[in-house]
């Protein structure tokens, strides 16, 4: 086993068993000054020094690493619910044509946006694909990411959404994070079945959800349901047959309208949904009922120049307020947790613990993984991080610079 010691402070999140933290709970985060932990996968104590050396020798535990941690903030790792990093193509002239005044739906109305994406990813080899996720997700690692989702939806035909699951499940096999993976064949309708959507979410519901669930490509099925994408009915026609079929679901709700799809997940008993700028009060009390987690992505209302989703609501409100970056080629690219976070607390009014907690063990429970991820107690994995400062504070107050000093994921040093 090995021995971490000298820090500032461990972050732990201590839940004390409870998946997720709601209300003032966001505000505590279980410090323990001057922390030191035990740790191999798992973790196995944490205390102050005096108590670890304790723990090692009335255990008898051989420690063959010990880490000077050297008045570093010791925290969990961040986990990444929301990302589309597995893509093609390229959207860069769009983003400049957004600069001088375009917006987001009239890209999309001329047949830009998701579609510009879809095209190349159709085109893009499976390795293509592998090595553009490959390296946004290792910049994530550096950037102290150690859990990480991330969702088809680029192809929008059964060929191209399986070459794109193939290539996460590749992602996840070849990198030291876990990479949960989503199918978002509802993610918008393809160009040759515009006209005949029935007919498209039909291959959706008969052809790709029972072979994605019979070769195990995804935990979670998901579809975009709002102004321009699916409507509520065609969205529970996707999520009802992903539910039948075993699949947990992760909704993306009320981005561009208030439609009501954050209701509808909710009654539909999805793990998360997420965006929720728009959203009403109907959604909110129904998210908080159903234990839904909200996952907020401010990344994205900042790209394409949105308003906020109502965090403070939905935090006081009891919902479960998770953050995520939503890493995609169109609406938000960033891969860096950390920048998320920034936005959270100056743009979207939540406190630093808030949104260490909503980065963490909320994220990890908008993931199913609480029992897991997320916090930094006995018996779950040692995925943690250590940030240059000796507060947590700094990732909030010293802007946009990158914090993390080392990363660690079950154990092993990444970073
Ligand atoms: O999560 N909201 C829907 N889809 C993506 C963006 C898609 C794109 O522009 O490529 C999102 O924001
Ligand atoms: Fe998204």
């Amino acid at each position: 086993m090995k021995l971490v010691f000298n820090t500032s402070e461990i972050i732990t999140v201590n839940a004390n068993g409870k998946g997720n933290k709601v209300k003032d709970e966001m505000q505590d985060l279980g410090i323990v000054p001057k922390g030191a932990m035990i740790f191999d996968e798992k973790v196995h104590f944490i205390g102050s020094e005096v108590e670890c050396r304790k723990y090692i020798a009335d255990n008898n535990i051989p420690i063959y690493e010990e880490i000077n941690a050297h008045n570093k903030t010791l925290m969990p790792g961040f986990v990444d619910a929301h990302t589309h990093i597995v893509f093609g193509g390229d959207r860069t002239k769009e983003f400049a044509m957004r600069l001088r005044g375009a917006t987001y739906k009239e890209i999309a109305a001329m047949g830009g946006g998701i579609q510009t994406t879809v095209k190349g990813t159709r085109e893009a080899s499976i390795e293509e694909l592998y090595k553009t996720g490959f390296e946004l997700a290792q910049n994530a690692i550096i950037h102290g990411t150690t859990t990480m989702e991330v969702k088809s939806g680029y192809s929008l035909n059964f060929k191209g959404e399986i070459k794109q699951l193939e290539a996460i499940k590749h992602l996840n096999n070849n990198i030291d994070i876990d990479i949960v993976p989503t199918f978002l064949g509802a993610h918008d309708f393809p160009l040759e079945l515009k006209h005949d959507r029935d007919r498209y979410i039909d291959s959706i519901t008969q052809e790709m959800l029972p072979y994605i669930r019979e070769n195990n490509l995804a935990q979670f099925c998901d579809a975009f349901i709002d102004e321009g994408y699916y409507t509520v009915e065609e969205g529970r026609r996707v999520l009802n047959a992903g539910l039948a079929l075993g699949f947990d679901l992760k909704v993306h709700c009320d981005e561009l309208a208030d439609v009501g799809a954050a209701k509808l997940a909710a009654e539909l008993g999805a793990i998360s949904a997420d965006h929720l700028l728009y959203i009403n009060d109907e959604g909110i009390a129904a998210m908080q009922k159903s234990g839904t987690a909200a996952g907020l992505l401010p990344g994205t209302a900042y790209f394409i120049r949105l308003p906020y989703a109502p965090a403070r609501k939905l935090i006081e409100q009891g919902v479960i307020v998770s953050i995520a970056t939503d890493c995609n080629p169109g609406s938000c690219f960033t891969e860096n947790m950390q920048q998320i976070m920034s936005l959270s607390t100056i743009n979207m009014g939540m406190t630093a613990e808030e949104t260490v907690v909503a980065s963490t063990l909320n994220a990890a429970y908008a993931l199913k993984k609480q029992d897991t991820k997320g916090s930094l107690e006995k018996g779950k994995d040692a995925d943690f991080i250590l940030l240059n400062g000796s507060s947590y504070v700094d990732l909030f107050y010293h802007f946009g610079i990158n914090h993390v000093g080392s990363v660690y994921a079950r154990g092993k040093k990444l970073v």
